[in-house]
């Protein structure tokens, strides 16, 4: 079942432009709709202005107009089980729940599941605003 997605956020990475970084990474999400939505990093030679592979599958999920994150796989290159950064955290749990799994990758498939609230814990929360 995850194993898809694992396939789809390699296949994700190795599309990555980290030319600086040399840390190519690679995130692809199942959404509401089913479908599969994929990202890598995409980085800049202002360094600040490149970003991170999650935003990217975000915003490809954003328009294709689906809205909601049911699963998740992120993949590094050069870091097995490589974790979202805090920023991505923070912008994953805007569109997933608290049990919503995250799946940590090495190059063969999924070696680790943890939940958006593990990852999170104490989040702001997205209906805090109202
Ligand atoms: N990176 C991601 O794409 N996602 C993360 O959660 C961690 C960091 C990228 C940003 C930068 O292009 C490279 O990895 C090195 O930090």
């Amino acid at each position: 079942m995850s194993h898809d997605l694992f396939e789809a956020a390699r296949a994700a990475m190795r599309l990555a432009y980290a030319p600086y970084s040399k840390f190519p990474v690679g995130a692809a999400i199942r959404a509401e709709d089913g479908k599969i939505y994929a990202g890598a990093n995409i980085e800049n030679i202002s360094f600040p202005q490149g970003w991170c592979a999650e935003p990217t599958a975000i915003s490809q999920m954003i328009m294709g107009g689906a809205k909601r994150i049911v699963e998740m796989a992120v993949i590094a290159e050069k870091l097995p089980l490589c974790p979202p950064c805090g920023g991505c955290r923070q912008k994953i749990a805007e569109f997933a729940a608290a049990k919503t799994p995250i799946y940590l990758c090495d190059e063969t498939g999924v070696k680790k599941t943890m939940t958006m609230e593990e990852l999170l814990p104490s989040s702001f929360a997205t209906d805090t605003i109202g």
